[in-house]
């Protein structure tokens, strides 16, 4: 059983869990259950995963404490030479320092065997990803990491088994050759999800995944990355330069299949060769808001969105076999109180021919992406053709 630390939008990234592995289940409102292995390369809404030592009954630190340095000191003393630890705590109180005091009851416990343990300081309850990442936590035997996670009446003790690489996240978002700030920084994590909503649990290489907003090709290269087939069309001649140029520097950087197809064509009425596997895409998002829209305005951005959102939809129904998945990053917009205006096409997606997507862990109104400031939150359409 593997326990996965959850990015800052949870509901997001169970579901992105459960449309891999086919199954995932809560456990506190950061964490998520599942059977398989989780693979933190290609998941963008995991931070951290580990291998379920043991459970015990919700209680306080003290306690886990305990339980930890008796199921440790034995194990670690048949160590030789030195191991480096770090200890995670996710939703529930406890003290740094004594999370910390954990750690020097163990290293005490160690003097007299062969093995020595260097710890990592906590500045926050949980080592952050940047500090696991860096020193490679859960990714050899030597180097540990402890997740220790509380759900409202138990306590999960994880091994971990890595966190996310954003080391190679930075340097796709930030070193690729090509950016566009005007058609949006879609970030290669969020990509990552949108990719892996759509093509599911059939994670078989060789799928082409279309994106009909391809844009600078951000959702193109981490298709690619995963070793899918990328078909990338965009209404604007240069986005399609930008993505060539972006998927021949990954190529080159991440040694990624050349293989791929770009074209420009209006996604309202291209004609796609086929076979298309899955649609990955972020659409187009009308105008960014720093304030909330007027009424006015509003009425007139989420038509027009609505209107070519809606068109490609009805384009791309026949040229795509019964069962296609689609998930589509469209537009929501919130206003002061937290409400968000959707697109009128949810309410006719039937009509339009396609069903969504049903999640057990989460409803599809939470699968809305955004950060505290920003206006247009990106909603994230799971479908499939009907
Ligand atoms: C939000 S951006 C997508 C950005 C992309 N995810 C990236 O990685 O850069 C939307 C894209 O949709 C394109 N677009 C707008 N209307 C379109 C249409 N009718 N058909 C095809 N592409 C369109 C724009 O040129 C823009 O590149």
């Amino acid at each position: 059983m593997y326990i996965a630390i959850l990015g800052r939008q949870p509901a997001i990234g169970i579901a992105e869990l459960e449309a891999v592995y086919g199954q995932a289940s809560w456990f506190s409102s950061h964490s998520a259950l599942l059977e398989a292995t989780p693979d933190l390369e290609h998941l963008g809404g995991a931070l951290k995963a580990g291998r379920v030592v043991f459970d015990m009954p919700r209680g306080d630190w003290r306690k886990v404490s305990m339980k930890i340095v008796n199921h440790y000191a034995k194990h670690w003393a048949q160590h030789e030479g030195k191991l480096t630890l770090g200890l995670s705590v996710y939703d529930m109180n406890a003290d740094i320092r004594d999370i910390q005091k954990t750690g020097l009851i163990l290293k005490s416990k160690l003097k007299a065997s062969s093995a020595s343990l260097r710890l990592i300081p906590n500045t926050e309850p949980a080592l952050s990803t940047a500090t696991s990442h860096h020193n490679k936590l859960g990714l050899a035997d030597n180097k540990i990491e402890l997740l220790v996670v509380a759900s409202k009446d138990r306590i999960i003790v994880a091994e971990s088994i890595g966190a996310q690489n954003i080391t190679k996240l930075a340097r796709r978002d930030q070193n690729r050759p090509k950016r566009d700030a005007f058609v949006g920084m879609l970030p290669p994590k969020l990509a990552q999800i949108i990719v892996n909503l759509a093509v599911g649990d059939t994670q078989s290489q060789n799928l082409t995944v279309l994106d009909p907003f391809c844009g600078t090709g951000v959702i193109l290269q981490e298709s690619a990355l995963m070793g899918f087939k990328p078909y990338g069309t965009d209404l604007a001649d240069k986005m399609i330069d930008f993505s060539r140029i972006n998927l021949e520097w990954l190529a080159e950087e991440f040694h990624t299949s050349k293989n791929w197809h770009l074209d420009q064509a209006d996604a309202m009425a291209a004609k796609w060769q086929p076979p298309i596997d899955a649609v990955a895409a972020e659409t187009y998002l009308g105008q960014p808001f720093s304030a909330p829209p007027s009424p006015g305005k509003l009425t007139e951005v989420r038509g027009n969105c609505n209107h070519i959102i809606g068109s490609f939809l009805e384009n791309i129904a026949p040229q795509i076999a019964s069962g296609t998945p689609l998930c589509l990053a469209i537009p929501a917009w919130r206003d002061n109180y937290g409400n968000f205006a959707h697109l009128p096409l949810l309410n006719n997606l039937a009509k339009l021919g396609y069903k969504r997507r049903e999640f057990t862990t989460v409803n599809p109104e939470q699968l809305l992406y955004y950060r505290e400031n920003q206006i247009v939150a990106r909603e994230l359409l799971v479908i499939v053709k009907a």
